[in-house]
Parts: C-alpha cells; structure tokens; sequence
C-alpha cells in the first residue's frame, strides 16, 4: 500500500518548496511507530495524570455523550475518562486520525481494557484539510447523544495552522457539544523540554519523511524560537543535494534549511485569545502543579 496519497505526495512537494515539511505526514508509515516509541516521555505523562485526576469533574460536565478522539496517537490517555463515561451504559468511541497505524493501535488497545463496553469505530480522516461535518453529524443522528471531541497531546500546538484547525472542528460541532482541548503551557522549563526532545527516536520520527528522499545529506538541529514561541525542529542540508521525486526535480543549496516540526508553548491569553477568535467558550481549565500542561473543555458559541 502507498504511504502518501496523490493529494498528501502533493502538499509534501509543494511544502518542500516552500522549505518546510508538514508534520501531519511524517505521523504516515513509519513516522506512526517511531512516534508511540518516544511518545510517552513527561509532557506526555503530566498530561495523561492531569485527565486521570480531573476526569471526575470532566464527565460530570460532559455526561452521557460519544467520545470522537481526534487525532488519537495510541489511546491510552483517554482510558480514565472512558472508565467514568462507562457507568453501566456501552459507550460509542469513534476514533478519528491521519495515521491508520494510529487508528489500529488505539483501537486494539480500547477493546483490549474495555471489552463489550466500549463500541469503538475508527475513520482515516485529515482534520486539517476542512470540517468533518457529515461524519459528526452521522454520529449524532445515528447514537442520539452530543459529541465530545477530544484534542490533546498539544496536536493543536504541534500544527501551524491553529485557528483553521479551530474551525474546521467548530464547523463540526453543534452548540451542545464539547471540545476537550489538551495544550502545552508555556513553562519555565523550557530547556527540561527541549532535553526531553534531544533523542535519538525523536529526531528519527521527526525525520522519516525527508530520510525517505535525501537520507545522510542533512542534519537536524533543535531550539527554542523566542519570536514564534515555538520549540522547532530545522533540517540544515550538508552539501548541494538534487533529488528526482514523483516527477520533480527539488533542489536544496549546501546550508539551507527547512523547517520540519514545531511544538508551541502557549500562554494563558493567547489561548483564551484563539479560542474566542474561533468562536469557542471555555466551560472549564485544569493544570497540573507546574503549570505545564492544560485540559479545556470548550464549547461553541453562537455567533
Ligand atoms: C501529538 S500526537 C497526539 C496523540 C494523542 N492524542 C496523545 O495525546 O497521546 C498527534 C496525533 O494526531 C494525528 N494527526 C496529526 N495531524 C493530523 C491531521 N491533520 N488529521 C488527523 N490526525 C492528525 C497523529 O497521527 C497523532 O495520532
């Protein structure tokens, strides 16, 4: 099976051009395996602790709905939730992701510690690429019950096009629906996290798409962008490489770059900022001690 769609060799030729590589596709093939092997480190396990110890507040507010993990990496950080939303009533999950590695993996695992309790679907599907509309309103049509779509492990940070990610989800959503916004804060521990990234699994994922087409030409430099407040990933090529690609002929100069992964740190306003830019409310926050990571549950507002 092709890694990348018509459309996806597309968008990663043109970003190429533009010298930048879209992280969503370096989550397709093996980018999938080699993120879930370095993806549990701390932003991950504070955040994973932040649900489980807030999910009694979480589902209280929320109640009796169908669970849409958008962008579901392994599943994992949700099992808590799930475990409060399963009472006595089989809950609908429907998973929503990219990556069918993802999809897989998130599905096994579900099924594997909820068993008959959980009825666990799983759509291939680009949230960047417009509203999804059809499908969460199938959903809501077909269960009865409101949506809660979950958006964590800052995926929305990761992404560079935040407030057109904003959209497409609000476009998906009716006024009685949630969104549960999971992001990273913009901490003093800037340097701890960028440690957290010097490895070698990280800079192997981060990589997969160019180690497809220009392996051993380039290295990977990581640091903190104080003017995007960004933690990036740049690719420095080593030498003049030429490379023949579906019909194309890229060239990088020696010393150029290209820009391969961000990881945005937030503040509190510039959230509360975009949220409302998107036609969001927030119903509830939740931070760990640190200030490191933050749990929103949101809402649409009516415009
Ligand atoms: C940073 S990981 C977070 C995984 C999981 N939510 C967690 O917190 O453990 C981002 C996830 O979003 C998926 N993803 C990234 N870009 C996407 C896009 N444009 N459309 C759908 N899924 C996407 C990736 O495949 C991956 O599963």
């Amino acid at each position: 099976m092709k890694v990348l769609s018509e459309k996806q060799i597309s968008e990663f030729v043109t970003a190429l051009k533009r010298k930048e590589i879209p992280l969503k596709l370096e989550y397709l093939g093996a980018g999938a395996r080699r993120y879930l092997a370095f993806g549990k480190i701390g932003m991950y396990q504070t955040e994973a602790m932040l649900i489980k110890n807030n999910s009694d507040p979480i589902a209280s507010t929320i109640n009796d709905v169908n669970v849409v993990y958008t962008g579901c990496g392994d599943g994992y950080k949700i099992f808590p939730l799930v475990q409060k939303l399963i009472k006595n009533n089989k809950i609908n999950i429907f998973l929503l992701d990219i990556s069918k590695y993802m999809l897989d993996a998130a599905k096994r695992n579900l099924t594997h510690i909820f068993k008959k309790k959980v009825n666990v679907r799983t759509y291939l599907l680009d949230f960047e690429s417009g509203n999804f509309a059809p499908l969460t309103r199938t959903i809501k049509r077909i269960t009865g019950k409101n949506n809660l779509l979950v958006l964590i492990g800052n995926t929305l940070g990761n992404l560079s096009e935040r407030k057109r990610i904003l959209t497409n989800f609000r476009e998906s959503m009716t006024l009685s629906d949630y969104l549960m916004l999971g992001l990273h804060l913009r901490s003093n521990t800037i340097v701890d996290r960028i440690k957290a990234f010097t490895t070698k699994n990280v800079f192997d994922f981060v990589e997969t798409r160019l180690n497809e087409i220009a392996k051993t030409t380039f290295y990977t430099k990581i640091y903190w962008n104080q003017n995007t407040r960004n933690i990036e990933f740049r690719v420095i090529f080593k030498k003049d490489v030429r490379i023949d690609y579906k019909g194309e002929e890229l060239k990088f100069r020696k010393g150029c770059s290209l820009l391969i992964n961000t990881v945005h740190l937030f503040s509190l306003g510039e959230i509360y900022s975009l949220l409302n830019d998107s036609g969001f409310k927030v119903i509830k926050k939740f931070t760990d001690k640190n200030q490191e990571e933050i749990i929103l549950l949101c809402q649409p507002i009516s415009l």
